[in-house]
Order: C-alpha cells, then structure tokens, then sequence
C-alpha cells in the first residue's frame, strides 16, 4: 500500500506518523511547496521506521513524481484564516491549492482515491472532484470523524463515562451548522452546551497554542485509510459528494474502491432545516469560486 500526502505541515506529518506506528504502509511521499519541509519530515519519519524496526519506506519533496501510482492520496495543504479574513477570501486562496494539487494527483496517480482534509472542507471536497475528473466515489473529505470525537469527548466529559464506542456522532457541513446526533439522554440545555462545546472544540485549541489541531484531524483520517484498506463495516461520518453533487459530512460505508454507500438521513424536522440552508450556502459558495476559471 502506497500512501501520499500533499501538504508536510502539522496534520500531514502527524498522519505519516500514525500510518508508520500502525504499520498501515509500504510507502509515504510527502509532497510540499516547502521541498525541504518534507524532505526533512521524511528523513525524520525513515528514521523513526527504523528505530520501530520497520521496512516502510518514506520519500519527501516538491515533486509530484514522488506519488506516481499511488493508492491513496491526502490534501492537508493550505493556509490557515488569518485575523479578518473572510472564509470565502479563505476558499479562494485554498482552493487554488487543491485545484493545482488535484489535477497533478490525477496527473500522476489516475487510480487513487484522494482523502481531503483543507478546508472549508466541504467546499474543497467539491473542488478535488471537478478538478481531479476523478468519480465522486473516490474522493472522501475528513471532518466528521473529527467533529464526532470532539462531540463523544464533549459527552465524557460531561457525563464521565467512557464515549469511545458511543454511536453518537457528528454530520453535515464543517462549520457553526453541523449536526449533532447525540444518543445520550441529555435535556435541550445538556445538549445545546454540548453541541456549543462541540462546534467551539477547534477555536478552543487555536485559542490556546494559537494554531490549529493536528492529533486528532490525522486519527479521522487514519479511520478512513483504514476503511480503504481493509475494507469496513463500520459506518464512518465523511463528507462525500451526493447525486446532486453537494458535499456534506454523513454516514457512509467505505471499502477499497473507495464510497460504497451513503446510509440514509434519518433527521428531525429541524436538523432538516439547518442542513437545507447550509446546502443553499455551500451552492452559493461553489458558485462564488468560479472554478470555470480555474
Ligand atoms: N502545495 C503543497 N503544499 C502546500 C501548498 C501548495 N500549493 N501551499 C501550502 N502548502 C503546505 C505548507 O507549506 C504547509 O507545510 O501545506 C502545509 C500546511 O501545514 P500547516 O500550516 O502546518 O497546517 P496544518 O495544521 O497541517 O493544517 C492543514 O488542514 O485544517 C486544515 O485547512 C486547514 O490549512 C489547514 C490544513
């Protein structure tokens, strides 16, 4: 199994990282703009594969040559919001980088199944798929797993009982609307505190170490590797690309060909009702990107 990942910053590494202690590969390329930034990485990484008396092999650089081939391949390149930037000037700048990274991903690795992790996640889950050409079954974007441990952290801590196995989970778009699906039995003020702790879980760590989480971004997308390569019965909260090609975190069942199944949206009248006016912004905001120009 060859796994690639666009972008050698704080999430990138950290999911080469866990693909090596895990031993879920044969090969890692990292591929940065910064080609000593992942040159170094990948020394470092190699290093650690030997001091694991690992035989994996990892390689880093600028050079999309170096993911030639390969089976899996991860966006985490991008630039963080800065103070008074508007997410749509955001989207601009990132999608730029992933339309650019898709198109030499399709390039170089035609048969890959791309993992998307830069957000506005959603927004770019839709750019990887126009510019790549690739199936929508093949492109899969990392946020549910991650708002889904923060939600099941949120329950620990609140109720201290162990929330690992918990069938609670997070759906739907990767910003203030994202639904909560807890299966606790919580009151509406319980469950607004911890859905308000749950969609305030990345500004907290930003807020403190002034950059944004790594640790727990590279788990989710550890699951869906390993959904990808195992194959899994499991359901996983992704953001995939449905028949009306809008893309939104929900359940799915995933295998080695990448999105096997959309499991159905079983809603309440109002999650229904947040859901339909973030899909009427994330259309809004795909039009905005003019990705015809691109
Ligand atoms: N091509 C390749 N790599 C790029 C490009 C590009 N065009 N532009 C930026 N990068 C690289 C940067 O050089 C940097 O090493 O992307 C990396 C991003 O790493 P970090 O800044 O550490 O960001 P990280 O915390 O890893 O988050 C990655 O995930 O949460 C999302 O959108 C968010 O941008 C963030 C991304």
């Amino acid at each position: 199994m060859k796994i690639a990942i666009i972008g050698a910053g704080n999430v990138g590494a950290s999911i080469a990282s866990l693909l090596l202690s895990k031993q879920m590969c044969d090969n890692i390329a990292l591929i940065d703009i910064n080609s000593n930034l992942a040159k170094a990485k990948a020394i470092d990484l190699s290093q650690m594969a030997i001091a694991l008396s690992q035989s994996a092999k990892v390689v880093g650089g600028d050079d999309y040559k170096l993911l030639e081939n390969f089976d899996i391949v991860i966006i985490t390149a991008g630039v963080a919001r800065k103070d008074g930037q508007s997410r749509s000037e955001l989207a601009k700048i990132n999608a730029n980088i992933v339309v650019d990274a898709s198109k030499k991903i399709a390039k170089f690795a035609p048969n890959s199944t791309i993992i998307v992790v830069t957000n506005p996640l959603d927004i770019m889950v839709y750019v990887a798929y126009k510019s790549s050409g690739f199936n929508k079954s093949k492109i899969i974007g990392m946020a549910g797993e991650l708002d889904s441990a923060r939600l099941k952290f949120s329950l620990q801590n609140y109720l201290g009982k162990d929330m690992k196995d918990s069938k609670s989970c997070v759906i739907g778009m990767h910003n203030d609307s994202m639904i909560c699906l807890s299966s606790e039995n919580l009151n509406s003020n319980e469950f607004e505190n911890i859905k308000s702790q749950t969609i305030n879980g990345g500004a907290l760590i930003v807020k403190l170490m002034n950059t944004s989480a790594f640790y727990a971004p590279a788990a989710g997308v550890i699951n869906i590797c390993q959904a990808l390569i195992y194959g899994n019965s499991k359901p996983l909260s992704c953001s995939v690309l449905d028949d009306n090609l809008v893309a939104f975190s929900r359940l799915v069942k995933l295998d080695k060909n990448g999105v096997k199944e959309l499991l159905e949206l079983n809603l309440e009248q109002k999650d229904r009702e947040i859901l339909d006016k973030s899909i009427d912004e994330f259309i809004i905001n795909i039009n905005n990107l003019n990705l015809n120009g691109f």
